[in-house]
């Protein structure tokens, strides 16, 4: 089901009573938050998706980091955790299945969380991932929606995890790339979701499925501003730019790319490789948080201390509400 046609079906639910509810379906943000008194709100995300890499345990790494991402870039705590298993229990091995959900309770463990248990069903395709419950004051709430022109945009991981992701299927990866991504899939926002928490940032979401610049659109769009990119400041993956050159691109880009054609506007500089990878399919991304200007340094900085490699990548503006604009240099 492509994004356009969701929308379509979840347009026709039954609007839900918006009393305690401070972030729900309307906006596309990466969890739904629900006040239950003046200081606590309930942060509640699921996510799971089909292996990525060979390794089980590194695949239960990555989903769960991946899942327990929108808790962070909520500006949330992960406080529980259940597991969701689809698995071919007559086909597969066990210990395939013993090691996805090490994998994923280490993370747990590691964001300060619980396994409280999960669901499973059988299915001739593997599947992993979580769904996660964490905790917010409500004044420290992140969201979309609160991008404001003359914001910079920070960036804490990479991109082009899609397309390595399909590299390595095809064999094409170099094994040290491989290393790197894998890794950086695996790493929790956490640190990255502290520096915000400490700068006391408000806009904020994570780089996942729509890609870059889908997740952009929706910051764009929740939050009334058009937002412009440098296209020479956003990081990619080592070996990504010329995976994308070469022509291996996953699905998700073009359906990402059409989907949000009407509005991005790209200059004629950027290369047509470089405008892939930034319609490219993230796993576990990093988060874009949307800075004051006068605290990019420091926000720069902070993210370094704490072992985040963080980049300016464009800036928020006036309008028009819900646009993308990608230009070469800052
Ligand atoms: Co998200
Ligand atoms: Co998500
Ligand atoms: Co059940």
């Amino acid at each position: 089901m492509g994004p356009g046609t969701l929308t379509e079906v979840l347009a026709q639910l039954p609007p839900m009573p918006t009393e305690n509810l401070l972030v729900g379906l309307e906006n596309y943000d990466d969890a739904g938050v629900y006040r239950l008194d003046a200081e606590r709100a309930l942060i509640q995300t699921i996510d799971f998706f089909t292996p990525i890499v060979d390794d089980p345990y590194l695949f239960g790494q990555i989903a769960a980091a991946n899942a327990l991402s929108d808790v962070y870039a909520m500006g949330g705590v992960p406080l529980t955790a259940m597991n969701v298993v689809c698995f071919p229990a007559r086909k597969l091995d066990l210990t395939v299945l013993r090691e996805i959900l090490r994998g994923g309770a280490e993370k747990v463990l590691e964001a300060g969380a619980v396994l409280v248990g999960g669901h499973s069903v059988e299915d001739p395709e593997p599947k992993y991932g979580l769904a996660v419950t964490g905790i917010v004051h409500p004044e420290r709430l992140m969201t979309n929606s609160q991008a404001k022109p003359g914001d910079v945009l920070i960036l804490t991981k990479p991109i082009g995890s899609g397309i390595i992701s399909t590299a390595i299927k095809a064999g094409l990866a170099r094994a040290e790339v491989v290393a790197t991504v894998t890794a950086s899939m695996a790493t929790l926002n956490r640190e990255a979701a502290a520096v915000a928490q400490e700068l006391a940032l408000r806009g904020c979401t994570d780089i996942t499925g729509f890609g870059l610049l889908g997740h952009a659109a929706e910051m764009a769009q929740a939050s009334g501003v058009a937002l412009r990119f440098w296209v020479e400041a956003i990081p990619f993956y080592p070996q990504a730019l010329e995976l994308a050159e070469m022509g291996l691109v996953p699905g998700g880009t073009y359906a990402n790319r059409n989907f949000l054609a009407p509005r991005v506007q790209i200059a004629v500089d950027v290369a047509e490789a470089e405008q892939d990878l930034l319609f490219d399919p993230q796993t576990s991304g990093g988060l874009l948080l949307a800075v004051p200007a006068s605290r990019e340094e420091e926000c720069l900085e902070r993210l370094a201390q704490r072992g985040v490699q963080g980049a300016t990548i464009g800036e928020v503006h006036g309008g028009p509400a819900g646009q993308l604009f990608v230009v070469r240099h800052r």
